[in-house]
């Protein structure tokens, strides 16, 4: 391929690092649907703090990379790398809608010999039997596997995560021919210092992703079960966890709420996959349904444990740690049960200014101690530095501490309660 000149669809957690970093060989073009999304990043806002804001606006300046919302720019490009979201519909299926739409994007400017590269997390078989036809349908008559090629890398990306940032992790590629795992290898070994894998097919490279994710989502299910036993007889689970991290094969998972985009959604794409071969996604399910569960249980030791009406400090509300990321926030969802409760829910987080329908805690009054409970969360790291002086004395004399992920099970023994 002459000069590679590459389009990234789908400028979000993925997307935006993506680009930003191609950018730094290759001419890239950063193309997003969200109108409001463009305009900051063109000033170098960004804001799923995913990405250095001056390297963000240099390299515009530099003429390495366009932000834009106009299809027409992308026109001379040979590449398209699509990251867009594939979240689940309210029956906890598949939803390809942003995916079926970028390929009415990209489809119009397919020329002979481009390639489309996705990195969305699909089931096995999606890009070749979903989205292939899908842009040979929009293209000018061409055809996929003849004029234009697909490939697939999925992203492994790990939002609030400055350690296994895009530029170090291994990164896997497929495409549907040697030509196009060249090209790929190519690009994305200017991308990562890490190792950069060539899975045997697409379909191998996309049931990885897929199956990385759900992995990890029932080793959590099963030690949040472990938790609920833990909890019944009156022992700290991760004190039970240390005790086990002491042999070499244990595995080292915790106890906790599992939202986010990732791992509590990829599962039911392999579910999805698994009851169109007939196959029942009997573990995967169940270990949706636990990890689902965990909410009305936290939940429930919470109520036990304080009176009716209780004032509750409730600290950190999005779907994980050090990220500003609210999408499918159990934390949210525990808020609801604990008002439905009766109780009376102030919430607190330093990523997330304040939230519609949500009371948040008003710093400039004086701070007084009137909570009958504060509840630990999402202990971003803010958190673990500032807690007992900043927000603990705010709890009543007796008040309950609720440390869902147990930083502080060494510091406290009563009135305290942990997973
Ligand atoms: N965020 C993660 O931690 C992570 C990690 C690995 C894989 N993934 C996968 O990567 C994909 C993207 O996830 P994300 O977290 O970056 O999502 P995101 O919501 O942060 O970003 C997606 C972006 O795509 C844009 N978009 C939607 N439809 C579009 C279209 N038709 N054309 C162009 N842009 C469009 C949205 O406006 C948004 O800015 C998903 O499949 C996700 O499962 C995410």
């Amino acid at each position: 391929m002459s000069e590679k000149k590459i389009a990234v669809l789908g400028l979000g957690y993925v997307g935006l690092p993506l680009a930003l970093e191609l950018s730094l060989t290759f001419s890239v073009k950063g193309f997003d649907i969200n109108n409001n999304r463009i305009n900051q990043l063109i000033k170098g806002i960004d804001s799923t703090l995913e990405v250095d804001p001056k390297k963000l606006i240099n390299q515009q300046n530099n003429k390495k990379l366009l932000i834009t919302k106009s299809q027409k720019d992308l026109k001379d490009c040979n590449i398209f790398i699509a990251t867009v979201p594939t979240p689940i519909d309210s029956k906890k299926k598949p939803d390809f809608t942003a995916l079926l739409n970028v390929c009415k994007v990209i489809g119009p400017l397919l020329k002979k010999k481009d390639i489309v590269v996705f990195e969305s997390t699909v089931f096995p078989g999606a890009t070749e039997e979903i989205c292939g036809p899908e842009l040979e349908k929009y293209s000018n008559k061409l055809k996929c596997g003849e004029d234009f090629f697909l490939g697939y890398s999925p992203e492994r990306v790990n939002p609030g995560d400055k350690i296994h940032t895009i530029d170090k992790i291994n990164k896997v590629i497929s495409g549907q021919n040697a030509k196009v795992e060249k090209e790929l290898f190519e690009i994305y070994s200017k991308l990562t210092e890490g190792k950069v894998f060539l899975a045997k097919s697409i379909k191998v490279a996309e049931a990885a992703k897929v199956i990385e994710n759900s992995q990890r989502d029932i080793n959590i299910a099963f030690i949040n079960e472990v938790s609920k036993i833990c909890n019944k007889i009156n022992i700290s689970t991760y004190d039970v966890l240390e005790a086990s991290l002491t042999k070499w094969n244990f595995l080292n998972f915790e106890p906790g709420l599992v939202g986010g985009h990732c791992i509590g959604v990829d599962p039911y794409y392999l579910a999805e996959k698994a009851n169109s071969l007939k196959i029942a996604p009997q573990v995967i399910l169940s270990g949706r349904q636990t990890n689902d569960q965990m909410v009305e249980f936290i939940g429930k030791q919470i109520s036990k444990k304080i009176k009716k009406k209780a004032n509750i400090l409730f600290l950190g509300i999005t779907f994980k740690e050090d990220v500003p990321d609210l999408r499918n926030s159990k934390s949210l969802e525990l808020i609801k049960f604990l008002k439905k409760q009766k109780h009376k829910v102030i919430i607190y987080d330093p990523f997330i200014e304040k939230l519609k329908d949500f009371q948040s805690l008003d710093f400039s009054k004086k701070k007084k101690a009137i909570y009958d409970s504060v509840i630990l969360s999402v202990p971003h790291n803010y958190f673990l530095k500032e807690l007992k002086k900043e927000f603990l004395p705010l709890l009543k004399p007796n008040g309950v501490f609720f440390d869902i992920k147990g930083k502080f099970r060494n510091d406290f023994s009563e009135n305290y309660w942990s997973l």
